[in-house]
């Protein structure tokens, strides 16, 4: 029997699963909450750490997929502002596995056409940290299959905060008048300006909750949620949840009828 994409979240083979992908529906902008790294190694009786790493396989697998298949942009929640209150030791080990992580891994986002780039608070991580990802969004600059963006130090309060108060400044000094402020300029001052709202939002370890990711991009798009912890997670699991997303009808506030006779 054929495994169904929406409830059976068992990996099924790769090639079948991107067989059945629609070329002309892929979504253009998929966004990841990597999640459960700590509890994958936890259940092993590994420290949290030994998930971090282990997840490095995840994201290289992800990329690799979302390129296969023609995914322009793909955005991966790997540091929440959050995230500053875990202990000293594991924010020290994600910033070191970072750096090393882009150093490994920058001659393989060129061979793939990978652009880095990078969303949040950058100026407050570790100087080494900064360093190593300017170099690196430096060296792909000129790719342009797909665009890999990092949130780094990265709250969608944040960025809606730092977005009110730049729009606020230049109706104060006169540059704007309260008719220029609409959705466009909200996009234009957003951290993600310039890129298509994600389609589709994946989060895995079986937590449903948005997490202060991409709040007002995310408006449209499509929820996947699955159980898989993200270390485990594999192209076949994106392959299935871009079926899933191309098995739903996104239909924008309008009704099904609508949508058929547009
Ligand atoms: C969430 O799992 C994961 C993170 C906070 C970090 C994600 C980082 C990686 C996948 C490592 C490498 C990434 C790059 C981009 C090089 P968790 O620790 O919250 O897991 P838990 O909920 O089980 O505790």
């Amino acid at each position: 029997m054929e495994a169904d994409p929406v409830t059976d979240h068992r990996p099924a083979s790769e090639l079948e699963l991107r067989a059945r992908i629609d070329p002309a529906r892929v979504p253009r902008h998929i966004a990841v909450i990597m999640d459960g790294n700590g509890r994958w190694a936890q259940k092993q009786g590994e420290h949290r750490l030994v998930g971090h790493s282990n997840g490095v396989r995840s994201v290289r697998e992800t990329l690799v997929a979302a390129t296969e298949i023609g995914v322009e942009y793909l955005t991966l929640y790997a540091f929440s502002t959050e995230n500053w209150s875990r202990p000293k030791a594991e924010v020290d080990a994600l910033m070191d596995l970072l750096v090393s992580t882009l150093v490994s891994e920058l001659e393989g986002l060129n061979e793939n056409g990978v652009r880095l780039h990078t969303i949040g608070d950058t100026d407050s991580l570790p100087p080494g940290c900064r360093s190593a990802l300017l170099q690196a969004i430096q060296r792909t600059a000129k790719n342009d299959r797909i665009t890999l963006t990092l949130a780094l130090s990265y709250s969608a309060r944040w960025e809606i905060l730092r977005m009110v108060r730049s729009i606020g400044q230049d109706l104060r000094d006169g540059r704007l008048e309260m008719h220029d402020v609409g959705e466009k300029l909200v996009d234009e001052r957003l951290s993600t300006q310039g890129m298509p709202d994600p389609e589709l939002l994946i989060r895995t370890s079986g937590e449903q909750r948005i997490s202060n990711f991409l709040l007002w991009q995310v408006a449209y798009a499509e929820l996947w949620f699955t159980p898989v912890l993200w270390p485990d997670f594999r192209k076949e699991h994106l392959f299935q949840a871009v079926l899933d997303y191309q098995r739903r009808e996104r239909r924008f506030g309008l009704t099904s009828d609508q949508l058929t006779t547009a």
